[in-house]
């Protein structure tokens, strides 16, 4: 079977297409918004939605071309219904719904967040449920128990913004480029851990529950208390002290959840997972805690169609019900 996935939840139109007889991608195009909404320090959903309308379409061409395919040999279409900006996720399901109704194939919505969950298989042959998975992206950051496909107890979720969303904000705020999380990544590098010691939130609560808003306040404040001549020698320590902070965070609650579960796998997933820094010292602690962790690659951190036509391919194997009435059934809050 052959299965068309097209992922337009944001800012990233992605399509791929998965072939379950090799277990393997055949193909996968990406065309990410960064420029457009560059100048914004944030994504706006109405050009996002435009600028999806403008790239799938040629994207779906050039994917077919790169894989030597013709769209009726596509099995079943699966498309992101959500969660998402409903603009773009209308964009992505009328897409796909258009397409399978012109070549009389089935259709299947699948959850962002479940392709950002499953998309370490794509590049790992020894990962088995269950598993603990981290889910950071610019807009969750959850905490998840992984027993099978489509069987997942939430530990654990950010009360207020997603790790994402604070490294964009933050990444605006020291006026570095957007998405800011690679930014922050990059300048934190020349930075000196032991000039700002931001707050670690939430980090002796008994529970797996995240808080960022009160961190991104003191990066404001100390921002704002700092003269515009310094401040440009000072980014990359506060960049380095914010990142440090967020990254104990981050750690410190994976291994609770480790302990608490009994379970040794770590998943870590979504655009935040991308993060050199994070990665580093999930590696430099596994055998210490006794954990095997597991990312997808990082072109597959960010949003993209691979892991959408691959979790559409898991749910048919695993017997979930495809759809031909061809309805644009987004969940924008899914
Ligand atoms: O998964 P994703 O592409 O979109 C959502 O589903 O939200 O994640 C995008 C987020 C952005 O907030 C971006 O700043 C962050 O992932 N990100 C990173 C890195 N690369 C992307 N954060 C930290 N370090 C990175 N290297
Ligand atoms: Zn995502």
């Amino acid at each position: 079977m052959i299965i068309l996935g097209i992922e337009s939840s944001c800012d990233d139109s992605g399509l791929a297409l998965y072939d379950t007889h090799i277990k393997n991608l055949r193909s996968h195009v990406i065309c990410s918004q960064n420029l457009v909404h560059k100048e914004y320090g944030g994504v706006v959903p109405e050009l996002a939605a435009r600028t999806h309308i403008q790239t799938i379409i040629p994207l779906l061409s050039k994917l077919l071309k790169n894989s030597n395919l013709e769209l009726k040999k596509i099995d079943i279409i699966a498309y992101t219904r959500g969660p998402g900006l409903p603009g773009s996720l209308l964009v992505g399901s009328s897409i796909a719904c258009s397409i399978a109704l012109s070549i009389n194939k089935p259709v299947i919505g699948i959850n962002h967040l479940e392709g950002h969950l499953l998309s370490p298989f794509l590049s790992n042959n020894s990962l088995t449920f269950p598993f603990i998975a981290l889910l950071v992206s610019g807009g969750h950051t959850q905490l998840i128990k992984v027993n099978s496909i489509g069987n997942y107890f939430l530990l654990g979720e950010t009360l207020d913004d997603a790790a994402g969303d604070t490294f964009d904000k933050i990444a605006k705020m020291l006026d570095l480029g957007y998405p800011g999380g690679p930014e922050i990544s990059l300048i934190s590098e020349f930075g000196d851990p032991n000039i700002y010691k931001f707050p670690r939130p939430m980090l002796y609560t008994n529970n797996f529950n995240f808080s960022f808003s009160g961190l991104k306040t003191s990066v404001l404040n100390v921002i704002k208390n700092i003269k515009l001549d310094s401040l440009k020698k000072e980014k990359a320590n506060i960049a380095r002290g914010f990142l440090d902070a967020i990254i104990d965070v981050l750690t410190f609650k994976c291994i609770a959840a480790l302990k608490n579960t009994g379970i040794n796998k770590l998943v870590v997933v979504g655009g935040v997972g991308a993060n050199k820094q994070l990665r580093k010292k999930l590696n430099i602690l596994k055998k210490q805690y006794n954990y095997t962790v597991f990312y997808p690659k990082k072109e597959f951190c960010t949003d993209n169609g691979a892991m959408i036509a691959f979790a559409g391919a898991m749910r048919i194997e695993n017997n979930y019900k495809s759809e031909s009435n061809y309805e644009f059934n987004i969940k924008p809050q899914w």
